[in-house]
């Protein structure tokens, strides 16, 4: 597959898991508990695709750069960041506030930016 067909499936993937996140967050912030949100399958496959959609994105078009272990220090945050972005869902639940809300989107600049600049 062409490097972009990776690059599409990875922000397709950014987008459902910060989808899931920002409605699992919404729901919360005003007062709905898990057990009853009708729809907490459907957040939680959104979550799990497109986080899934990330891993399979980013590593094809790392095959395709030639990029193999170890990997430079930018890939390797940007793992560590994909880790996090797995806990947010149950976070998202538990403790959604503005400060998550905010956090949130901070950690996809992140991402954005050691993608983009490679500072290491
Ligand atoms: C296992 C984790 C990840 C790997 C291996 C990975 C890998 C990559 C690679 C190889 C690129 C292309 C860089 C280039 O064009 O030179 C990229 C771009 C990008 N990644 Fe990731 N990434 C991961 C996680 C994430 C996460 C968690 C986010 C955001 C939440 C993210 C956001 C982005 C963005 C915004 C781009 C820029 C796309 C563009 O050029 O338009 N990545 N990633």
């Amino acid at each position: 597959m062409a490097i972009l067909v990776y690059k599409i499936i990875h922000l397709t993937g950014i987008a459902l898991t910060l989808m899931a996140l920002g409605g699992a967050m919404v729901y919360s912030i005003s007062g709905g508990a898990k057990a009853d949100l009708n729809w907490r399958k459907g957040v939680a496959i959104s979550h799990g695709v497109g986080l899934f959609l990330v891993l399979l994105g980013g590593f094809g078009m790392l095959a395709r750069m030639g990029i193999h272990w170890p990997w430079p220090g930018y890939i390797m945050v940007k793992f560590g960041l994909w880790i996090v972005f797995g806990g947010l869902l149950t976070l998202a639940y538990k403790k959604a506030s503005s400060a998550l809300w905010i956090v949130t989107i901070v950690l996809f600049a992140a991402a954005a930016y050691l993608a983009l600049l490679k500072p290491f």
